[in-house]
Protein backbone atom coordinates (compact mmCIF):
# COMPACT_ATOMS: atom_id res chain seq x y z
CA UNK A 1 0.00 0.00 0.00
CA UNK A 2 1.51 3.32 -0.74
CA UNK A 3 1.22 6.15 1.26
CA UNK A 4 -0.79 9.38 0.15
CA UNK A 5 0.05 12.88 -0.78
CA UNK A 6 0.71 15.09 2.22
CA UNK A 7 0.47 18.71 1.95
CA UNK A 8 1.56 21.35 4.43
CA UNK A 9 0.89 25.01 2.93
CA UNK A 10 -3.00 26.45 2.77
CA UNK A 11 -1.87 27.06 -0.64
CA UNK A 12 -1.84 23.95 -2.03
CA UNK A 13 -4.87 22.53 -0.43
CA UNK A 14 -7.25 21.43 -3.60
CA UNK A 15 -10.29 22.90 -4.07
CA UNK A 16 -13.26 20.69 -3.47
CA UNK A 17 -14.97 21.55 -6.83
CA UNK A 18 -18.08 19.63 -7.44
CA UNK A 19 -17.19 16.63 -5.13
CA UNK A 20 -17.66 16.05 -1.25
CA UNK A 21 -14.86 16.25 1.41
CA UNK A 22 -14.89 14.26 4.35
CA UNK A 23 -12.40 15.72 7.02
CA UNK A 24 -10.68 13.57 9.79
CA UNK A 25 -9.01 15.81 12.25
CA UNK A 26 -6.24 14.29 13.97
CA UNK A 27 -2.96 14.63 15.90
CA UNK A 28 -1.52 11.94 14.56
CA UNK A 29 0.05 8.68 15.27
CA UNK A 30 -2.77 6.89 14.15
CA UNK A 31 -4.92 3.58 14.97
CA UNK A 32 -7.36 1.52 14.68
CA UNK A 33 -9.92 4.33 15.69
CA UNK A 34 -8.75 6.61 13.42
CA UNK A 35 -8.83 3.84 10.95
CA UNK A 36 -12.52 3.73 11.59
CA UNK A 37 -13.06 7.36 11.05
CA UNK A 38 -11.51 7.34 7.48
CA UNK A 39 -13.27 4.21 6.52
CA UNK A 40 -16.08 6.00 7.39
CA UNK A 41 -15.45 9.12 5.87
CA UNK A 42 -14.24 7.63 2.69
CA UNK A 43 -17.33 5.35 2.44
CA UNK A 44 -19.64 8.97 2.52
CA UNK A 45 -17.71 11.47 0.76
CA UNK A 46 -15.84 11.68 -2.91
CA UNK A 47 -12.65 12.37 -1.00
CA UNK A 48 -11.36 12.35 2.59
CA UNK A 49 -8.45 14.31 4.35
CA UNK A 50 -7.09 13.27 7.40
CA UNK A 51 -5.22 16.46 9.18
CA UNK A 52 -2.15 15.39 10.80
CA UNK A 53 -1.24 18.13 13.89
CA UNK A 54 -0.28 18.43 17.42
CA UNK A 55 -2.07 21.46 18.32
CA UNK A 56 -0.10 23.07 20.72
CA UNK A 57 -3.39 25.37 22.03
CA UNK A 58 -4.91 22.37 23.59
CA UNK A 59 -2.16 21.28 25.64
CA UNK A 60 -1.73 22.86 29.37
CA UNK A 61 1.47 23.53 31.04
CA UNK A 62 3.01 20.12 32.03
CA UNK A 63 0.96 18.28 30.03
CA UNK A 64 2.80 16.07 26.92
CA UNK A 65 2.82 18.19 23.72
CA UNK A 66 6.47 17.81 23.30
CA UNK A 67 6.77 14.09 24.10
CA UNK A 68 3.24 13.51 22.22
CA UNK A 69 4.04 10.36 19.80
CA UNK A 70 4.41 11.41 16.49
CA UNK A 71 5.01 9.17 12.92
CA UNK A 72 3.68 11.19 10.24
CA UNK A 73 5.10 7.93 7.55
CA UNK A 74 3.00 5.60 9.72
CA UNK A 75 0.52 7.73 9.60
CA UNK A 76 0.55 8.00 6.05
CA UNK A 77 0.23 4.40 5.33
CA UNK A 78 -2.63 3.62 7.67
CA UNK A 79 -4.30 6.54 6.40
CA UNK A 80 -4.01 5.00 2.73
CA UNK A 81 -4.58 2.15 3.85
CA UNK A 82 -8.06 2.88 5.48
CA UNK A 83 -8.75 4.85 2.16
CA UNK A 84 -8.00 8.39 2.98
CA UNK A 85 -6.79 10.64 0.10
CA UNK A 86 -4.32 12.96 1.45
CA UNK A 87 -2.98 13.70 4.47
CA UNK A 88 -3.31 17.80 5.76
CA UNK A 89 0.34 18.38 8.12
CA UNK A 90 0.91 21.64 8.64
CA UNK A 91 3.64 23.63 10.75
CA UNK A 92 2.71 25.38 14.16
CA UNK A 93 3.99 28.13 12.29
CA UNK A 94 2.07 28.11 9.83
CA UNK A 95 -1.30 27.56 11.59
CA UNK A 96 -0.09 30.33 14.39
CA UNK A 97 1.85 32.47 12.15
CA UNK A 98 3.66 35.78 14.36
CA UNK A 99 1.07 37.57 15.52
CA UNK A 100 -1.97 34.92 15.92
CA UNK A 101 -4.36 36.40 18.32
CA UNK A 102 -7.82 34.99 17.77
CA UNK A 103 -9.42 32.48 19.68
CA UNK A 104 -12.57 30.77 19.48
CA UNK A 105 -13.91 29.80 23.15
CA UNK A 106 -17.12 27.86 23.79
CA UNK A 107 -18.68 29.36 26.84
CA UNK A 108 -21.17 28.13 29.40
CA UNK A 109 -21.80 25.08 31.32
CA UNK A 110 -20.80 22.47 28.17
CA UNK A 111 -17.03 23.50 29.09
CA UNK A 112 -17.19 24.33 32.61
CA UNK A 113 -17.55 21.11 34.07
CA UNK A 114 -15.08 17.47 33.62
CA UNK A 115 -12.64 18.00 30.85
CA UNK A 116 -13.01 21.62 30.78
CA UNK A 117 -12.64 21.77 34.70
CA UNK A 118 -9.14 19.68 34.54
CA UNK A 119 -7.64 21.16 31.62
CA UNK A 120 -8.25 24.86 31.69
CA UNK A 121 -7.75 26.58 28.10
CA UNK A 122 -7.85 22.86 26.54
CA UNK A 123 -11.08 23.31 24.89
CA UNK A 124 -10.30 26.54 23.54
CA UNK A 125 -7.20 25.37 21.82
CA UNK A 126 -10.16 22.60 20.09
CA UNK A 127 -12.35 24.98 19.12
CA UNK A 128 -9.53 27.35 17.50
CA UNK A 129 -7.92 24.44 15.99
CA UNK A 130 -10.94 23.19 14.69
CA UNK A 131 -12.36 26.22 12.79
CA UNK A 132 -8.88 26.85 11.16
CA UNK A 133 -9.11 23.34 9.50
CA UNK A 134 -12.89 24.00 8.46
CA UNK A 135 -11.80 26.97 7.02
CA UNK A 136 -8.91 25.91 5.21
CA UNK A 137 -10.11 22.42 4.46
CA UNK A 138 -13.74 23.51 3.52
CA UNK A 139 -14.92 19.60 4.01
CA UNK A 140 -18.87 19.07 4.23
CA UNK A 141 -18.85 16.30 6.72
CA UNK A 142 -15.85 15.93 9.55
CA UNK A 143 -16.04 12.69 11.91
CA UNK A 144 -15.13 12.78 15.27
CA UNK A 145 -14.24 9.73 17.51
CA UNK A 146 -17.28 9.15 20.33
CA UNK A 147 -13.95 8.59 22.95
CA UNK A 148 -13.53 12.53 23.25
CA UNK A 149 -17.50 12.28 24.12
CA UNK A 150 -17.29 16.06 25.03
CA UNK A 151 -14.75 17.45 22.69
CA UNK A 152 -17.50 16.18 20.29
CA UNK A 153 -20.56 17.85 22.18
CA UNK A 154 -18.15 21.55 22.30
CA UNK A 155 -17.57 20.69 18.05
CA UNK A 156 -21.13 20.61 17.65
CA UNK A 157 -22.02 23.65 19.49
CA UNK A 158 -19.34 26.14 18.06
CA UNK A 159 -19.96 24.81 14.45
CA UNK A 160 -24.02 25.63 15.14
CA UNK A 161 -23.36 28.65 16.79
CA UNK A 162 -20.76 29.69 13.83
CA UNK A 163 -22.85 28.50 11.11
CA UNK A 164 -19.82 26.55 9.90
CA UNK A 165 -21.61 24.64 7.29
CA UNK A 166 -19.94 21.36 8.46
CA UNK A 167 -21.96 18.17 9.44
CA UNK A 168 -20.38 16.41 12.40
CA UNK A 169 -20.40 12.67 12.55
CA UNK A 170 -19.80 10.64 15.21
CA UNK A 171 -18.41 7.40 15.26
CA UNK A 172 -18.49 5.15 18.32
CA UNK A 173 -15.51 4.33 20.61
CA UNK A 174 -13.68 1.59 19.19
CA UNK A 175 -11.90 -0.93 21.39
CA UNK A 176 -8.91 -3.07 22.20
CA UNK A 177 -10.49 -6.79 22.60
CA UNK A 178 -9.95 -6.33 25.94
CA UNK A 179 -12.36 -3.42 26.20
CA UNK A 180 -9.59 -0.38 26.70
CA UNK A 181 -10.36 2.51 24.45
CA UNK A 182 -8.06 2.95 21.63
CA UNK A 183 -5.91 6.14 22.45
CA UNK A 184 -2.55 7.36 20.93
CA UNK A 185 -2.06 7.70 24.27
CA UNK A 186 -2.25 4.21 25.47
CA UNK A 187 1.07 3.82 24.47
CA UNK A 188 2.61 5.48 27.36
CA UNK A 189 0.56 2.57 29.59
CA UNK A 190 3.63 0.10 31.04
CA UNK A 191 3.13 -3.59 30.46
CA UNK A 192 2.03 -3.99 34.26
CA UNK A 193 -0.18 -0.77 33.89
CA UNK A 194 -1.27 -2.12 30.33
CA UNK A 195 -4.04 -5.02 31.88
CA UNK A 196 -5.27 -3.18 34.50
CA UNK A 197 -6.59 -0.03 32.38
CA UNK A 198 -9.53 -1.77 31.48
CA UNK A 199 -11.01 -0.75 34.88
CA UNK A 200 -12.16 1.93 32.64
CA UNK A 201 -14.32 0.07 30.88
CA UNK A 202 -15.57 -2.40 33.19
CA UNK A 203 -15.98 0.76 35.43
CA UNK A 204 -18.53 1.58 32.86
CA UNK A 205 -20.31 -1.80 32.10
CA UNK A 206 -20.88 -2.12 35.33
CA UNK A 207 -23.28 1.04 35.47
CA UNK A 208 -24.30 0.19 32.32
CA UNK A 209 -25.52 -3.51 33.73
CA UNK A 210 -26.74 -1.72 36.99
CA UNK A 211 -28.96 0.44 35.08
CA UNK A 212 -30.26 -2.54 33.43
CA UNK A 213 -30.82 -4.31 36.10
CA UNK A 214 -33.37 -1.32 37.31
CA UNK A 215 -31.00 0.75 39.47
CA UNK A 216 -31.28 4.38 39.61
CA UNK A 217 -28.64 6.70 38.16
CA UNK A 218 -26.66 7.13 41.96
CA UNK A 219 -26.80 3.34 42.81
CA UNK A 220 -25.60 2.50 39.02
CA UNK A 221 -22.49 5.12 39.77
CA UNK A 222 -21.94 3.25 43.15
CA UNK A 223 -21.63 -0.01 40.96
CA UNK A 224 -18.81 1.55 38.77
CA UNK A 225 -16.91 3.59 41.72
CA UNK A 226 -17.06 0.21 43.65
CA UNK A 227 -14.65 -1.34 39.94
CA UNK A 228 -12.52 1.55 39.83
CA UNK A 229 -11.81 0.78 43.84
CA UNK A 230 -10.39 -2.06 42.87
CA UNK A 231 -7.03 -0.82 40.95
CA UNK A 232 -5.57 1.67 43.32
CA UNK A 233 -2.89 2.76 40.98
CA UNK A 234 -5.92 4.39 38.63
CA UNK A 235 -6.47 7.87 40.51
CA UNK A 236 -10.20 9.45 39.18
CA UNK A 237 -10.40 12.59 38.30
CA UNK A 238 -14.84 11.71 37.87
CA UNK A 239 -16.68 9.14 37.39
CA UNK A 240 -20.30 10.42 36.51
CA UNK A 241 -23.55 9.77 34.61
CA UNK A 242 -24.72 12.81 32.56
CA UNK A 243 -26.91 14.14 30.14
CA UNK A 244 -25.89 13.02 26.91
CA UNK A 245 -25.73 17.11 25.17
CA UNK A 246 -25.67 19.05 28.02
CA UNK A 247 -23.33 16.63 29.73
CA UNK A 248 -25.21 17.63 32.97
CA UNK A 249 -25.13 14.93 35.91
CA UNK A 250 -28.74 13.26 36.03
CA UNK A 251 -30.65 11.75 38.71
CA UNK A 252 -33.29 10.07 36.33
CA UNK A 253 -32.53 8.30 33.26
CA UNK A 254 -33.29 9.89 30.02
CA UNK A 255 -32.40 8.52 26.71
CA UNK A 256 -29.11 8.30 25.43
CA UNK A 257 -27.47 8.62 28.97
CA UNK A 258 -23.73 8.23 29.06
CA UNK A 259 -21.29 7.52 32.00
CA UNK A 260 -18.04 9.55 31.74
CA UNK A 261 -14.83 8.55 33.01
CA UNK A 262 -11.25 10.10 33.33
CA UNK A 263 -7.62 9.44 35.87
CA UNK A 264 -4.69 9.02 36.09
CA UNK A 265 -2.07 6.02 36.28
CA UNK A 266 1.10 7.35 36.94
CA UNK A 267 2.46 7.10 33.70
CA UNK A 268 -0.92 8.53 31.90
CA UNK A 269 -4.32 9.87 31.65
CA UNK A 270 -6.84 8.04 30.35
CA UNK A 271 -10.75 9.05 29.58
CA UNK A 272 -13.48 6.60 28.18
CA UNK A 273 -17.18 6.81 28.39
CA UNK A 274 -20.28 4.43 27.37
CA UNK A 275 -23.70 4.81 26.76
CA UNK A 276 -25.86 3.51 29.71
CA UNK A 277 -29.69 4.32 28.69
CA UNK A 278 -30.77 3.21 25.48
CA UNK A 279 -32.17 5.73 23.15
O1 LIG B 1 -9.25 14.68 19.03
C1 LIG B 1 -8.16 15.13 18.61
O2 LIG B 1 -7.28 14.39 18.18
C2 LIG B 1 -7.92 16.63 18.65
O3 LIG B 1 -8.48 17.20 19.77
C3 LIG B 1 -8.39 17.33 17.37
C4 LIG B 1 -9.90 17.22 17.19
C5 LIG B 1 -7.69 16.75 16.16
C6 LIG B 1 -8.04 18.83 17.44
O4 LIG B 1 -6.68 19.03 17.56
Amino acid sequence: MRAVRIISEPAEIPSTGQGSRGLVPTMGYLHEGHQELIRRAAAENDEVVVSVFVNPLQFGPGEDYQTYPRDLERDARMAAEAGASWIYHPSPETMYPAGFATTVRVGGPLTERWEGERRPGHFDGVATVVTKLFNQLRPRRAYFGEKDYQQLQVVRRFTADLDLGVEIVPVPVVREPDGLARSSRNVYLTPEERPRATVLYRALLAIREAARGGAAPAKALAAGEAVLATVPEFVPDYLAVVHPETLEPITDWVPGARAIVAGRFPTVRLIDNMEVWDR
